[in-house]
């Protein structure tokens, strides 16, 4: 069966109750007829606000974080039950940002996403080369990695998506080409065929993200192995109903 694609909206930390709830009225009808899933991952203090505003829409409100541990002594932290207990749906983990600035590593990617999925929350497993490893040849390998490491002992790697994101396309303009995207992530798929089964991996969402816009989404969404973007900073404003639209 073909993957139905999935538009995710990645606000990093962005956007207030007031411009929040505006930004998502104003998306609501935009979005009424997208064939594909369609998600805002928010600030965790937007989600009960955000849920509320995007309520009988298609657009599913997710978290851009979680912690490993099911609760307990981790101040400043978000269990996964907490963002259950909101209607949260999806998380993403392991965006490069955080692995840049906030110590994350294919080890607590590994943790928050077995917990993601032991609550029933749809992760979205960010990987990605820097320019100096593609550069360097070294995207493969460093693909690998994160995926052998972050997705040990999956039990059912259907459940989650994977977001390919070089890390010198994030917030830089500098589209990966259809092409480079095509084959880096048809490189993912074969890799997680290897960890997974080929079945598994065929039925695996894939997304592209870094810089990807209403201009490029076409294109990007045309490759047979791209299933969906998590997009950034056009997810701010209404070009997202362009992006979430690119089959009209
Ligand atoms: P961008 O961000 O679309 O602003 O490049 C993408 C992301 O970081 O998820």
């Amino acid at each position: 069966m073909a993957r139905k694609p999935f538009i995710a909206g990645n606000w990093k930390m962005n956007m207030t109750v007031e411009s929040g709830k505006q930004l998502i009225a104003e998306l609501k009808p935009l979005v009424k007829e997208a064939k594909c899933d369609v998600a805002l991952c928010v600030p965790a203090i937007l989600i009960p606000a955000m849920v509320k505003a995007a309520k009988g829409s298609k657009i599913k409100i997710g978290a851009q974080n979680v912690h490993f541990a099911e609760r307990g002594a981790y101040t400043g932290e978000i269990s996964a039950e907490m963002l259950k207990d909101y209607g949260v749906k999806y998380v993403i983990i392991g965006h490069s940002e955080r692995r840049q600035y906030f110590g994350e590593t294919d080890d607590t990617v590994n943790k928050r996403t077995l917990t993601a999925l032991a609550n029933g929350l749809t992760p979205i497993v960010c990987v990605g080369e820097t320019l100096s490893e593609r550069e360097g040849n070294q995207t493969e390998k460093v693909l690998d990695k994160q995926l052998t490491e972050g997705l040990n002992g999956v039990e059912d790697v259907t459940k989650l998506v994977i977001a390919y994101e070089p890390v010198w396309a994030i917030g830089t303009g500098k589209t990966a080409t259809d092409e480079q995207a095509q084959e880096t992530i048809k490189y993912i798929r074969k890799k997680l065929g290897k960890l997974f089964g080929v079945k598994n991996a065929n039925k695996v969402k894939i997304q592209y993200g870094g810089s990807m816009n209403a201009g490029n989404c076409k294109g990007l969404m045309a490759q047979p192995d791209i299933d969906g973007g998590l997009i950034g900073g056009a997810s701010l404003k209404t070009d997202f109903a362009t992006i979430v639209n690119f089959d009209k």
